[in-house]
């Protein structure tokens, strides 16, 4: 008998190439990346760690070839342990850190691990508020995390940017031990140097050290592209990221930071010096145990692409996209929060622009095959299930091979299927306009389908 997952996920193909995806935080990877991810490396029981010697610094055909004594529990490491070892490496020269943890199984579980490393129970936390764009692993109520630290918001100005008056003040209120800068839903380019500057006050005022960690899970890709900056060199000790956003590799977690590397085996003093091997002690055994060494090679492979100036174009192209769907949104009457984007994500505030929330419209845009998610924007009067506006962004699209000239049809068809939802006035009388959605469906799927998805034939 055949296993029906099977038919579904040839269902799942059908709807990835018929459809457009919006969503900022998605993108399709290379078949390289998919070999990765499908190979019998997921056999492999790998507790700890390989060989940290030589990394950065040495070169692929030495790392791949040479034999080291690894921090591992189990036989029969070798490849596995040089194949981790390509990925730290690679990580490593790609965001200009000195130590990298590929093992992270998603972004929630690095920015855990991350926490677990430095702060105590109860110590506090300072990073974007939740209605201001920031994650939920960033203090959300509902999160482990909100139950062991205490977690402090910033906001966001009206014109979008971080409230960096309000992240002082704050940061020299409440004596965090970690501030974070990162986001899920902000569209400018944070100031890395000022909050590092801001970390200096804090030192001084509370005479302790304090982690400065930036979450790039989106922004990643970018970063690693040459086209936002890195905070690894504006003063940051810890990145954390998700792989498969803008990076666009495996669904997984990385923790890029500079200090001290040495053996996970011993507790190191707890000091930011020493806070690679702090990490690497927080992920196994602190948070995690066997890592998934397929995706760990997967992530390798996407490092590499990532390396490669075709990846640099691309990331180009992704913020060339994003700037131009906003403009041409604009021009539609879509009202943006902030005016606009700097990345690659736009938040069109669909209350005030057409008088309906945005889970309507999300529902409505699934109708005509473009994907993107209702989402809440900062001092949202709606409730978070029926938000205010919808979040989209360009790297999965512009993976794709879509241009300038799509992007004007784009906002082309989303002013349409606002038209429709304004006539409709509500999710039940959607079905009322079934021959006028179908028409743009169509029109969507004549276009998706003449820019082919990687890795489906
Ligand atoms: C800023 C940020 N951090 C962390 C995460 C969590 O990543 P994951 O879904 O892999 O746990 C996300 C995911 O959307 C994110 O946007």
């Amino acid at each position: 008998m055949k296993d029906l997952i099977f038919d579904l996920i040839e269902n799942e193909k059908v709807r990835q190439t018929e459809g457009l995806e919006l969503i900022p935080s998605e993108n399709y990877v290379s078949s390289n990346v998919l070999a990765a991810m499908g190979s019998i490396l997921t056999n492999k029981y790998s507790e700890g760690y390989p060989s940290f010697e030589g990394i950065p610094g040495w070169d692929e055909d030495k790392i791949a070839t040479e034999v080291l004594p690894n921090y591992r529990y189990y036989g029969g490491q070798t490849n596995v342990d040089r194949i981790e070892r390509l990925a730290i490496s690679r990580a490593c020269q790609l965001f200009h850190a000195s130590h990298a943890n590929v093992q992270p199984h998603s972004g929630a579980q690095a920015n855990n691990a991350v926490y677990f490393a430095w702060a105590e129970p109860g110590d506090t936390i300072l990073g974007m508020s939740l209605p201001a764009g920031g994650h939920l692993t960033h203090g959300s109520p509902v999160t482990e995390s909100a139950h062991i630290y205490n977690f402090v918001g910033y906001g966001v100005t009206e014109s979008g940017d971080i409230d960096y008056a309000d992240l002082e003040a704050k940061a020299l209120d409440c004596d965090p031990k970690i501030i974070l800068v990162g986001y899920s839903a902000f569209m400018k380019i944070p100031d890395f140097a000022r909050v590092a500057t801001i970390r200096e006050k804090v030192t001084a005022k509370f005479g302790h050290e304090v982690l400065l960690m930036a979450d790039m899970a989106h922004v990643a890709g970018l970063i690693a592209g040459g086209v936002h900056p890195n905070p690894l060199d504006y003063g940051f000790d810890v990145m954390t990221t998700t792989t498969h956003k803008t990076l666009r590799g495996p669904r997984g977690g990385l923790i890029l930071s500079k200090g001290n590397v040495a053996s996970p085996l011993k507790k190191p003093a707890h000091t930011l010096e020493n806070i690679p091997i702090l990490i690497d002690r927080a992920v196994f055994p602190g948070t995690q145990g066997g890592p998934l060494e397929h995706i760990i090679a997967a992530k390798a492979v996407a490092f590499y692409e990532a390396m490669q100036p075709a990846f640099k174009a691309y990331a180009e192209a992704i913020i060339k996209n994003a700037s131009a769907l906003a403009a041409a949104l604009q021009a539609q009457g879509f009202i943006l929060q902030g005016n606009g984007t700097e990345n690659h994500l736009i938040l069109i505030d669909v209350q005030k622009s057409f008088g309906f929330d945005g889970k309507l419209y999300e529902k409505a845009l699934d109708l005509v095959g473009l994907t993107l998610n209702a989402n809440s924007l900062p001092h949202d009067k709606n409730a978070a299930f029926r938000p205010s506006g919808v979040r989209l962004g360009t790297p999965a699209i512009t993976t794709r091979g879509l241009g300038f000239a799509e992007m004007e049809k784009l906002a082309l068809w989303m002013k349409q299927v606002a038209d429709l939802c304004q006539a409709a006035g509500s999710e039940e009388h959607l079905a009322d306009y079934a021959d006028a959605f179908s028409k743009i469906h169509a029109e969507v799927t004549a276009l998706a389908t003449s820019f082919p998805v990687p890795g489906i034939n």
